[in-house]
């Protein structure tokens, strides 16, 4: 997944640094009038699983080497922490079966399965990497499942994960997805997000592109999602930016029970 820095946009060396507001204001410039609009011609025709199918074909978001890298994001003191947390809310509600929705390259998953004992499905809409999940992820506890969450039946699960998907997808991508959240008691959403926004739920095509890019990010509680969330984490990239994970509740969700 690209944060900024991934994509080079804001990784600043120390001596630049110095110039930060100068550069930022040029990354930023760039961004808008070169590098999105040409992200959004290229993935604009193309559905879902092509899109994502070909970020991870055409390495958009990194190469480690492997078949399918979701990005820098997915790795690091970010995610042992998200994953710590996580671990922690399995343990306090006694969850016994997760649904992990944009699954990506496993990392995360693999990471609270070696701390949580549980029943974990990996959802993913990129056919050819949930084959390699199944063809190379051997324990009896792990299931995978290519599946739309913005449009397919998904399977059920005490507690729902949506780690860095939506900041991929459309507002209307996004709102198809919320509103197919209809069989888990508890969904755990994380965005990469800068603190003080220039604007909420800035509108864009799905790609391997972010919102924040332009100075927003995906915030659940703000329109046109306006949901009942509660804050639960957060990890700081910088005073300005990093992980936000709100929880949304199966009631809060206004859903029959399933
Ligand atoms: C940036 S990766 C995040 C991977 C993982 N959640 C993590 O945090 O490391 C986003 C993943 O979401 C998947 N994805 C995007 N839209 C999806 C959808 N509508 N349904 C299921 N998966 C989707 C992509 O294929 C990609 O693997």
């Amino acid at each position: 997944m690209p944060s900024e820095s991934q994509s080079g946009l804001s990784e600043s060396s120390n001596k630049a640094k110095a110039f930060d507001p100068l550069l930022n204001r040029l990354r930023r410039w760039y961004a808008r009038v070169w590098h999105i609009p040409r992200i959004h011609r290229t993935y604009r025709s193309k559905n879902l699983a092509e899109t994502f199918g070909e970020v991870y074909r055409t390495k958009a978001w990194g190469d480690n080497g492997t078949p399918f890298f979701s990005g820098g994001g997915s790795r690091g003191p970010v995610v042992e922490k998200y994953c710590a947390f996580v671990v922690q809310f399995i343990g306090d509600r006694q969850v016994q079966s997760v649904v992990d929705i944009g699954c990506g390259d496993f990392t995360v998953g693999r990471q609270i399965l070696e701390a949580a004992d549980v029943r974990y499905t990996g959802v993913d809409v990129v056919p050819e990497l949930i084959q390699h999940h199944q063809n190379t992820v051997h324990d009896p506890r792990v299931g995978f499942l290519c599946a739309d969450a913005t449009r397919d039946p998904l399977p059920s699960a005490d507690l729902c994960l949506i780690r860095q998907v939506f900041q991929h997808l459309s507002n209307d991508e996004i709102s198809r997805a919320l509103a197919n959240l209809t069989n888990f008691l508890w969904i755990l959403v994380s965005e990469e997000v800068p603190f003080e926004p220039t604007s909420y739920n800035l509108d864009k095509p799905h790609g391997p592109d972010v919102r924040g890019f332009q100075g927003s990010g995906v915030f659940l509680d703000q329109p046109p999602f306006s949901m009942a969330v509660t804050e639960v984490w957060r990890f700081t990239f910088t005073p300005h930016s990093g992980l936000r994970t709100v929880l949304l509740e199966h009631r809060a969700l206004g859903l029959s029970s399933s």
